[in-house]
């Protein structure tokens, strides 16, 4: 059987690299693994289990007994968590940060490994995340690196929240954002690094459409 094709988008967040994995997989008729989800699910169920999340023990073994699977929804797929529908929880701002805590655990990391490997079939998959290039996927024939500057991060998340109802104070998305980013910068176990084969985009002043137009061209001519 011909091995499936891999495309990994890795970077911080809101860099836009969920959205472009989607529409890249789209476009090519490939499979879509959200990783992030995969981490917000594991935190939501250590915050469902109140699992002081300081104990890397307790996660562990809340997220052993996790139930997790997506569906097909009207654009995105829709997760669920012990056969309940979290697409609203999963992405609020605790979770995230949750997320970000648990993510950090090199046993959370190693038990969730296999989860995101089974999203891999034919006739291939676009993995979004942090280190879908570096250790998920080592091996992905594209990896692209998605960047942006925190504070075009934060904008967009700004316009994101507005534009869906939510308040939101951009001083406190920066902030987050930051946070957030340190942590999954600097962990000691897969940190949020460009694989040393990664193209790396900094798509602060670009629009969605060039991102998209030069990731489908590198990809076109890495084909040939
Ligand atoms: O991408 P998203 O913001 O949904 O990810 C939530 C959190 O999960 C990140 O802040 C990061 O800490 C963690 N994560 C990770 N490795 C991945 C994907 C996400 O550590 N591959």
């Amino acid at each position: 059987m011909m091995t499936p094709y891999v495309i990994t988008i890795d970077g911080p967040s809101g860099s836009g690299k969920g959205t472009l994995a989607v529409q890249v997989a789209t476009q090519l008729g490939f499979h879509v693994l959200d990783s992030g989800a995969i981490y917000r699910l594991a935190a939501l169920k250590a915050l469902n289990e109140k699992v002081d999340l300081q104990n890397e023990e307790l996660v562990l073994n809340a997220i052993k007994n996790m139930d997790i699977h997506f569906e097909a929804g009207s654009d995105l797929s829709i997760p669920f968590l012990d056969g309940q529908d979290v697409s609203q929880q999963i992405r609020d701002e605790a979770t995230a940060s949750a997320a970000s805590i648990v993510a950090a655990y090199p046993s959370i990391r190693k038990e969730l490994l296999d989860v995101q490997r089974a999203f891999l079939k034919p006739p291939g998959l676009v993995a979004d995340g942090r280190d879908m290039g570096t250790t998920v996927f080592p091996d992905a024939k594209i990896k692209i690196f998605l960047n942006a500057s925190a504070e075009i991060r934060a904008e967009r998340r700004y316009k994101q929240l507005i534009d869906m109802g939510i308040s939101a104070n951009i001083a406190d998305l920066l902030n987050e954002i930051e946070i957030r980013d340190e942590r999954d910068r600097t962990r000691s176990v897969s940190p949020m690094v460009p694989a040393l084969d990664a193209v790396v985009v900094d798509c602060s002043m670009m629009s969605r459409t060039s991102v998209l137009d030069l990731v489908l061209s590198h990809i076109a001519d890495n084909e040939q």
